[in-house]
């Protein structure tokens, strides 16, 4: 990590002759990438499994259908074909990268799954570690990784956000089982002058208080470790989650957080091109635009074909709408996360990468 440091510390230079690494204090976002896996189950499918309805599932949350990793895919397998399409849509070699954080809440090694994403993609400078924030991830991911390329300490980054939150889903429980699904985002960005900043500014907020809407909790069970001493043997609960009060928190604390961004950063909702919340309900959605006074066709939302990805949603529909030229160079982008922890955060944006 640290040769690679300096391999890239001195190329910072590259940018033009008269630019140096300590110049170089903005962002930019370079390319995206996305992986699913292959298995689509619809809400009528899902419907043989618990009492529920198509109906019922669209009206409630927009969703239509998710995808499920079959025991052919992974978390790491998603999480590397995200990175390695952001790369190459950035048009960047593997090994000119410093860093991957991958955001997920569902690795495939608790000890962390980003360095086994490193290693598939080839990304031998790279030091890679994981970050949890559940739906949060993602953007939480973003912002840290950009402090790394602010401070000059590297040049390159690949924030990834994947769960497969599939495999800790209760699936007979209608009231969660509905709303979930499997897929991966990457974006990668670089250090770049500040005139050409893409992170234009952010806030990031927790509250552990009310982290009880929305657990996938350590289940504690004793177990015998010698005679007369016991140990917590270690297992998952499934998710479990209150609704009414996740969905309450979702509609009050997105649009504050947007609105307190945009005072920071001098931004009139109006000159928003896109709005890209976590997709977790068409509802919130709808409700944070109008509570911003954002028009609807300006919304982002792939809730229909994937449901909630957790970290992933963001990223995931960030590629999508690059790559079908919604998004332009340029265009000025609001983002939200917001899910367990309870965890929330906003990031003003400006897509910098290549467009369709
Ligand atoms: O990343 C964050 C992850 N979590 C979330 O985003 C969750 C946010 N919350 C929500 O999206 C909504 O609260 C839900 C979609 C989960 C539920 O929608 P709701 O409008 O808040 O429904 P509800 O919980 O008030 O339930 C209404 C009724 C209940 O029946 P009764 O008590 O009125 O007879 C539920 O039992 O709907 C019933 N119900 C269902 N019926 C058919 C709950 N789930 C289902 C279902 N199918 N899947």
């Amino acid at each position: 990590f640290f040769s690679s440091r300096r391999r890239h510390t001195r190329s910072l230079c590259d940018w033009s002759s008269d630019v140096c690494s300590s110049d170089l204090k903005g962002i930019r976002l370079c390319g995206s990438g996305a992986a699913v896996p292959r298995l689509r189950v619809s809400n009528d499918d899902l419907s043989a499994r618990v009492e529920t309805s198509d109906e019922w599932i669209r009206t409630r949350t927009g969703i239509a259908a998710r995808r499920v990793a079959d025991e052919t895919e992974s978390l790491t397998s998603l999480a590397a074909a995200a990175g390695q399409q952001a790369l190459q849509n950035a048009g960047w070699d593997a090994s000119s990268i410093d860093l991957i954080l991958l955001a997920t809440s569902s690795p495939d090694d608790l000890f962390g799954s980003a360095p086994k994403v490193q290693a598939l993609i080839g990304a031998g400078s790279a030091v890679a570690f994981d970050l949890t924030a559940a739906c949060s991830g993602f953007l939480f991911s973003l912002v840290t990784a950009a402090q790394y390329l602010r401070t000059g300490a590297m040049t390159r980054a690949l924030v990834i956000g994947a769960d497969q939150l599939s495999r800790w889903v209760d699936w007979d429980d209608r009231r969660s089982c509905v709303l979930f699904g499997d897929g991966a985002g990457a974006v990668a960005i670089e250090a770049c002058p500040a005139e050409n900043d893409g992170l234009l500014g952010f806030r990031l907020n927790s509250d552990g208080a009310r982290g009880d809407c929305l657990t996938l909790a350590q289940t504690s069970e004793r177990a015998e470790l010698l005679p007369g001493m016991s140990h917590q043997r270690g297992g998952y609960a499934p998710i479990g989650m209150n609704g009414q009060e996740v969905y309450k928190f979702a509609v009050r604390e997105v649009p504050a957080i947007l609105k307190q961004l945009l005072a920071d950063t001098n931004t009139e909702a109006a000159s928003i091109d896109w709005l890209l919340l976590h997709q977790a309900n068409q509802r919130i959605l709808d409700a944070a635009a109008e509570r911003l006074g954002i028009a609807a066709d300006k919304v982002l939302s792939n809730l229909a074909n994937y449901g909630n990805t957790s970290a992933a949603t963001i990223p995931l529909m960030l590629h999508e709408a690059v790559s079908d030229g919604r998004i332009q160079s340029g265009q000025l982008i609001a983002s939200s996360g917001f899910g367990a922890g309870l965890s929330w955060g906003a990031a003003l944006l400006r897509w910098d990468g290549p467009t369709s």
